[in-house]
């Protein structure tokens, strides 16, 4: 059998352990399988650019943030029916069995588009797709998205720096988190480092009740902001400073972006774990025959949830891109 292993989207901290199981649970269950790994994700596979995986070239990148295959972003795919069809094909011609796939939203969609084309034409290639990104908007029912956890920790520790100096300084600190259009990242980051508030897309901020919140507090202020929601940093902090003016309030505010330090570093052993886990199970069903699906697990040792592609990839099947009420209440209850 020929296997071909994909890294979409943004990267995120578990995608090396995921390529690192696919490689290895495939050579030492079928020594004659051929894996090979697809350079720069989605665009290296309209380019046709392969390179072969083996036990030595992906030993030790399990713990390793970003993914040594690489992901570019190409934002044309979308509608873009000729690079679409090209994918299709160099599957097909390059006799590939299985692709692997890790990635978030936007790759889940791209895999479907390519599902589709190869349903129609009767071609080789099945896909199996396993959710990897930072954001946890990747058909969340089932389990959490690989690399998200890993981001909460680097957000954790982040948050917990700049309690130091907004205590110090009896600041009001203004952080902004990644996120894209799900506040999942921003919310459990908040819960785990106990913030003052969190500003979720799409919410309407009461922020006369918020500069309240913020006025019965003596110290460390932490407002976290997710990417997604509708106003930025500055123009949180005029209202704020207006409220503060209006009614002497006398704290401080300043701002600081998590940014791209959410995405990078070594993943947490849970994500290292459920990468691994999701690989070795994928691989076991591709020896199997399966069918092209989705693959989500909550934890390792839990047989996988296993869905169709175009299940998993219907947004509204899911909560990923609406925090259910009782996180809401939760994150309120542990301010
Ligand atoms: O999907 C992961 C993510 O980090 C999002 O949180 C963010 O919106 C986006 O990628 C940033 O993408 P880029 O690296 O292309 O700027």
């Amino acid at each position: 059998m020929k296997f071909a292993i994909l890294t979409g989207g943004g990267d995120s901290p578990g995608m090396n352990a995921y390529i690192r199981s696919v490689v290895r649970s495939a050579l030492n269950f079928k020594p004659s399988t051929a894996v090979w790994g697809i350079i720069d994700g989605w665009r290296g596979l309209i380019d046709n650019n392969f390179r072969k995986l083996d036990k030595r070239n992906t030993a030790g990148i399990a713990h390793r943030g970003g993914t040594i295959l690489g992901t570019l972003r190409v934002p044309e795919l979308k509608d873009d029916k000729d690079m679409q069809e090209a994918m299709a094909i160099n599957l097909h011609d390059n006799l590939v069995d299985y692709l692997f796939i890790i990635g978030g939203n936007g790759s889940l969609k791209a895999a479907q588009v390519l599902n589709n084309i190869i349903t129609e034409k009767e071609l080789l290639t099945k896909i199996l797709f396993a959710p990897g990104s930072i954001d946890n908007d990747v058909c969340n029912n089932y389990g959490f998205s690989i690399g998200f956890y890993s981001a909460i920790d680097k957000s954790l520790e982040m948050l917990e720096w700049i309690r130091d100096t907004a205590s110090a300084h009896r600041r009001v600190y203004i952080i902004e988190s990644m996120g894209r259009d799900s506040g999942y990242l921003a919310f459990y980051a908040g819960i785990a480092t106990g913030a003052e508030y969190i500003i979720r897309p799409g919410e309407n901020v009461d922020f006369e009740r918020l500069a309240t919140i913020i006025d019965e507090r003596d110290r460390d202020t932490r407002i976290i902001v997710s990417e997604g929601y509708n106003k930025n940093v500055t123009e949180i902090t005029n209202i704020l400073t207006e409220i503060f003016k209006q009614r002497d309030i006398k704290h401080e505010i300043r701002h600081v972006d998590m940014g791209y330090f959410q995405r990078g570093g070594t993943a947490v052993v849970k994500d290292i774990l459920l990468a691994s886990w999701l690989g070795f199970c994928m691989v076991n069903d591709a020896f199997k025959k399966t069918g092209s699906a989705f693959y989500t697990a909550y934890n390792v040792g839990q047989k996988p949830k296993v869905l169709s592609i175009d299940e998993a990839a219907d947004d509204n099947r899911s909560t990923h891109l609406q925090i259910p009420d009782e996180i809401i209440d939760f994150a309120l209850a542990l301010r």
